[in-house]
């Protein structure tokens, strides 16, 4: 069966994981969804979307992807969600948003993957948004097995091409990540306002070139962000140079996946 795989990364387990599934299924192609937020139609029988959970849901352009993707040729659509720990209702979510196009989303795993991108402080004192993070994760129950301890399970799935139901936390968990999702979408996208450039910047234009969203631009050599932003870390964990700050003048670990570089990530 042609499938066609779909992935959104940033530090490379959405990636990492769509490369395996690719190897195990055969006859796949594996496309950047960022490429396709403004619309397209897969030529495939079976279709995946690997993605991480920003905020206890899909990042903003996975959502915009959804909207303007035509599945009239899929007869099997999947969905794997990579978290750390809490992935609360997304994957019922998605399945609602294909089912108003008319479409079906047949199964729908979360995965639990490595985090790469800590941006905390050491013993810094934890923030209200921090302690929010840890009710709903504690609230959801379990965190979900790794992507590698799944990957036979997801297989086994999809080759039988059978359904699913897209996986979902406990309810209370789902039901207020769910809410805190709608909330903290809009403030991620101005995420880059406390964004900043140190000297070591080269203007090499990687930033702007992993961007999911055409986010960065370049003046004078510099990058400047346009509050378009999905919050990924793609720009800060990619700059070469480390040069990028975020607010409070934090700096990305610029650590990754051990399986991806930076030519996985370059998008234009
Ligand atoms: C802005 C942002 C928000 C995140 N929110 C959550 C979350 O709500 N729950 C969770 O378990 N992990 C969360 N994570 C962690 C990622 O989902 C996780 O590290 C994922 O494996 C990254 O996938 P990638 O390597 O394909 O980019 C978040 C990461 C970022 C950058
Ligand atoms: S990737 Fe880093 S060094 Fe290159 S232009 Fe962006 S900030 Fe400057
Ligand atoms: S500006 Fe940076 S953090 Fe924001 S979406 Fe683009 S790459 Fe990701």
């Amino acid at each position: 069966m042609k499938t066609i795989l779909y992935h959104y990364s940033a530090t490379g387990n959405s990636l990492t994981f769509s490369r395996q599934l690719a190897q195990e299924l055969g006859d796949t192609t594996l496309l950047p969804l960022a490429s396709f937020r403004k619309g397209t139609k897969p030529e495939a029988e079976r279709v995946g979307i690997l993605f991480p959970i920003y905020a206890w849901g899909p990042p903003r352009t996975v959502d915009e992807f959804l909207q303007n993707l035509d599945l009239s040729d899929a007869k099997y659509v999947f969905a794997v969600a990579s978290c750390g720990g809490t992935w609360g209702n997304t994957l019922r979510r998605i399945r609602k948003t294909l089912r108003r196009k008319g479409s079906d989303l047949n199964a729908g795993f979360a995965v639990a993957s490595r985090g790469y991108l800590n941006l905390s402080k050491p013993g810094a004192k934890k923030s209200p948004q921090e302690k929010m993070v840890e009710t709903v994760s504690k609230l959801s129950g379990p965190r979900p097995k790794t992507d590698q301890e799944r990957l036979p399970e997801i297989l086994e799935v999809l080759r039988s091409g059978k359904n699913a139901k897209p996986e979902r936390g406990k309810l209370w968990g789902s039901l207020l990540g769910s809410f805190f999702h709608d909330m903290a979408t809009p403030m991620l996208a101005k995420s880059d306002s406390g964004y900043s450039v140190t000297d070591a910047c080269t203007g090499c234009r990687t930033c702007a070139r992993v961007c999911p969203r055409e986010n960065v631009t370049l003046a004078a050599g510099r990058p400047v962000w346009n509050h378009d932003c999905d919050s990924c870390g793609a720009c800060q964990g990619w700059c070469p140079e480390a040069a990028i700050l975020t607010a409070g003048n934090l700096s990305a670990t610029r650590k990754h996946h051990p399986g991806v570089s930076l030519s996985d990530f370059l998008l234009r």
